[in-house]
């Protein structure tokens, strides 16, 4: 292929990716899709631009727009999460877990997280080696900490408050990280953070999943609940365009200055200006609509959940009422001998144009499961919400999903059923424009 060839192929595959979307049920818990404002910005000069340092102190020049629309993203930040701090400038959540771990420990220090298999994520894991190779989190393998989980009560799926707390006074940790990538109930932030604080330990959230609930007034308030610092995605539950950031609550300005360090010039350089700007605009909307979006996209995790159950489906929680979150799972290892395990059924559902993914199940590991193929799906409700489906679609979609695993309909026949479905549903809610069509292909002419 000559260059034009290949400029014209990858522009093809583009606009079949944002077919693909248009057409299909998107359920993947981590994802969300940003309106045509975001994304406008987002396509903006700043994404040529360079502004090293903090606004108003560049070692850039050219910077005058971008220091004050940076100016507004802080504040707004501050204001959503009740913070008095934020630095928008971390690029990802991982990027904002480690300018976390750089500003608040030294390598060999031991912090506590969630494992994997309880739903913690991999930037909070520890070091592990594997054919001779060191592999593992980012927590471990690039910070050098020395990490232990903490106790989780594997099938009602929380944290168990009072080993923690046994766990927090043995150990005592440099730093205390809560949250996870499978979040269904709140993490006890109250009731563990003054025992850490008073050993010595940082305590941070990592809100990456639940940020944009937060942002909307739900879930919990880490903050004010006794966490000191806040790392996030702000593309999940929130719905920025891929971007991170830390907020924070201090007595201390020089809490607020190492995290300023870890971030610039630890971990950043060029800090993505022009997501930067989209997310100004995702954090306005947040303002204006996220009262209704949040209160939405938690009803139709639990409408969801509860309709998969009364389909026939193991779905994980159920004693405390599935979720608090956008994410639900579901135990699909009981259907392993008719329709597969984890892996199984995210192919033969993604025939069907409905797009989840595999997870592992806490007790996975103890039964013979593993990542590659686990006992698990994850689904989130943010993006479909955005679509502007409510509790009737959910029934719809958990009816789709049995019809492709229970009862093993081919799953190409319910893909053109959930391709009409799909038709009402173009449009974007809780932005600032009308009729915004969800997955237009951008053409700049
Ligand atoms: C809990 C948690 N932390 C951090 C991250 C990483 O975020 P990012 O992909 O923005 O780097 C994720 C991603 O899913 C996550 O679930």
């Amino acid at each position: 292929m000559n260059g034009k060839e290949i400029y014209q192929k990858v522009r093809s595959k583009l606009k079949e990716h944002h077919e693909l979307f248009a057409r299909a049920i998107p359920l993947i818990a981590s994802e969300n899709v940003t309106s045509k404002e975001v994304r406008e910005a987002t396509l903006s000069d700043f994404s040529h631009r360079y502004a090293e340092g903090w606004p108003g102190e560049r070692v850039y020049a050219g910077c005058q727009y971008i220091d004050d629309v940076e100016f507004i993203c802080m504040d707004l930040a501050k204001e959503v999460f009740k913070a008095d701090f934020a630095d928008v400038r971390p690029i990802s959540g991982v990027v904002a877990n480690m300018a976390l771990y750089a500003a608040f420990t030294n390598p060999g220090d031991v912090s506590m997280s969630i494992s994997i298999p309880c739903g913690g994520h991999i930037s909070t894991g520890p070091l592990y080696t594997s054919k001779g190779a060191f592999m593992g989190g980012t927590a471990g393998a690039v910070r050098g900490l020395n990490v232990k989980y903490i106790p989780f009560d594997r099938r009602a799926l929380v944290i168990d408050t009072e080993k923690a707390e046994e766990a927090i006074k043995e150990i005592k940790p440099k730093l205390l990280h809560f949250g996870a990538s499978v979040f269904l109930f709140p993490h006890p932030v109250k009731e563990l953070a003054q025992t850490a604080k008073d050993l010595g330990a940082t305590v941070t959230y990592d809100a990456a999943h639940v940020s944009g609930l937060i942002a909307c007034g739900y879930f919990q308030d880490p903050l004010n609940e006794g966490a000191e610092a806040m790392s996030f995605s702000t593309h999940k539950t929130m719905f920025g365009p891929q971007h991170g950031c830390v907020v924070a609550k201090s007595e201390q300005e020089e809490f607020y200055d190492k995290i300023k360090r870890a971030v610039f010039p630890g971990l950043t350089s060029n800090h993505h200006l022009h997501n930067v700007a989209g997310l100004v605009i995702a954090l306005a909307e947040i303002k204006e609509f996220g009262k209704d979006y949040g209160a939405q996209v938690i009803k139709n995790a639990q409408t969801l959940a509860k309709a998969l159950e009364e389909e026939g489906f193991t779905v994980c929680g159920k004693e405390k009422g599935y979720t608090k979150s956008h994410t639900l799972l579901v135990d699909i290892s009981p259907l392993q001998e008719k329709a597969g395990l984890g892996k199984d059924i995210e192919e033969r559902l993604e025939q069907a144009d409905i797009i989840l993914n595999r997870n592992l199940l806490p007790w996975d590991m103890f039964e013979g499961r593993n990542y590659l193929n686990p006992g698990g799906i994850r689904m989130g409700t943010s993006e479909v919400t955005r679509l502007g489906m409510k509790e009737g679609e959910m029934k719809q979609i958990a009816n789709f999903i049995r019809r492709v695993v229970i009862d093993l309909e081919d799953p190409k026949k319910v893909a053109k059923e959930v391709n009409d479905f799909r038709k009402e549903f173009q449009t974007l809610h809780y932005c600032f424009g009308s009729n915004e069509e969800a997955y237009k292909y951008i053409e700049i002419d």
